[in-house]
């Protein structure tokens, strides 16, 4: 089955094509970070018009790059939530339109659900190519770890009957600010470029981790939720009124007037206290993500944690991960870099399992900024 997906649920416009859940013929993703670094966030209208542009081309390409025309595709996923209903609607329309014209069903998909097929599909896309990795074992933990989400899931395939779908069980979300938030936030304030996550990440490296003293972060409740919006106010706090408020400020001036800059330059003009500060704050929002995590696979009886979303991609995360899973028998999967952040690959992967399940989507099909997956725990 070939399955069409699309995804333009933020500032990603993207589309693929995937074979039985299991061959990736074609991944387009055309990225809007241009358009919005100026501003050190996504402003979504200026995010949906660039969708506009970009949806036909975008879908073009991965039909051409997959050697196919529209009329050999099987089906369509298309995303339906959650993230800014603007830039849904694009890729949502479009979608509903093509199934339409070429009467071939169409499925919804979360997005996060998506992100949790990143790996997945990734997974069975090496083993078919003959690497010798493990192939996942379900129930796993998730942990989906983007821009816009930080959350927990319990992940199971469902029993007989339907063998065919997947469960996913909440376990725990943040409560304010998105792990990827919080690094594009202070990377904002530091003046470092856009998005933060990266360029954090790199200049991490040259940086003291346990540089500035953060503490945990102490969530009351659920033990399992997150919470990012504190940590980056103590970084605030660190920097307002101080040395490194007045280097930010030189830095943003010395950026504006040189354009693109590599992140080498970037670095030449940090301060050592500005390089600790940038990988205490990382190694803060690192050790959380990994000891909730693996607290959720304890408390879950799991030994499968999957990890996903554009923050997977941070080089600390994936070595404590490592560390953490070899001391514990635990096996954590990644996906790689272009799977990680917002794709298609993934919506297609995902659809074609609720294909599968015969789940198909009708003309009532419409976009959610707010779209839960699965139920919550409890
Ligand atoms: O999954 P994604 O492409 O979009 C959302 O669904 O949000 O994730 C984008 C986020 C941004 O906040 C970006 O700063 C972060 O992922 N990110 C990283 C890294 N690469 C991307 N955060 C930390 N370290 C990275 N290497
Ligand atoms: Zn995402």
């Amino acid at each position: 089955m070939l399955v069409l997906g699309i995804e333009s649920s933020c500032d990603e416009t993207a589309a693929a094509v995937v074979a039985d859940g299991e061959r990736i013929l074609s991944s387009v993703v055309a990225s809007q970070v241009p358009t919005h670094e100026k501003y050190g966030g996504v402003v979504p209208e200026l995010a949906s018009r660039e969708h506009l542009q970009k949806i036909r081309p975008v879908v073009d390409e991965a039909l051409a790059r997959a050697g196919l025309d529209l009329s050999a595709i099987d089906a369509f996923a298309v995303t339906e939530g959650p993230g800014l209903i603007g830039s849904l609607l694009v890729g949502l329309v479009y979608g509903k339109a093509l199934a339409l014209s070429f009467g071939k069903p169409l499925v919804g998909v979360n997005h996060l659900e998506g992100h949790i097929h990143a790996v997945l599909l990734e997974n069975r896309v090496a083993r078919l190519s003959g690497s010798q990795i493990e192939a996942i074992q379900l129930p796993a933990v998730a942990l989906v770890v983007s821009g816009g989400h930080t959350s927990l899931f319990r992940v199971e395939a469902a029993s007989a009957p339907d063998a065919r779908r997947f469960a996913y069980t909440r376990l725990g979300q943040t409560r304010d600010d998105a792990a990827g938030e919080a690094f594009d936030k202070v990377a904002k304030l530091l003046a470092l470029g856009y998005p933060g996550g990266p360029i954090i990440d790199d200049l991490a490296r040259s940086g003291n981790p346990d540089g500035v003293e953060f503490g945990r972060i102490k969530m009351k409740g659920n033990p399992l939720d997150f919470s990012f919006s504190g940590l980056k106010t103590a970084v605030l706090y660190r920097v307002r009124g101080t040395a490194l408020a007045a280097e930010a400020e030189e830095r943003r001036a010395w950026r504006k007037q040189a354009g693109r800059v590599s992140p080498q330059e970037v670095r030449e003009h940090c301060s050592v206290a500005t390089l600790d500060l940038v990988a205490s704050f990382q190694n803060a929002v690192v050790t959380d993500l990994v000891e909730r995590t693996i607290a959720a696979a304890e408390a879950s009886h799991v030994t499968t944690v999957l990890v996903s979303g554009g923050v997977a991609c941070n080089s600390l995360l994936r070595q404590r991960f490592a560390q953490a899973a070899s001391a514990r028998a635990l096996t954590v999967f990644f996906p790689s870099p272009h799977l990680s952040t917002d794709n298609a690959a993934m919506i297609a992967a995902a659809g074609y399992y609720r294909l599968l399940a015969s789940q198909r989507a009708d003309a009532s099909l419409t976009a959610h900024a707010s779209f839960p997956l699965g139920s919550s725990r409890g």
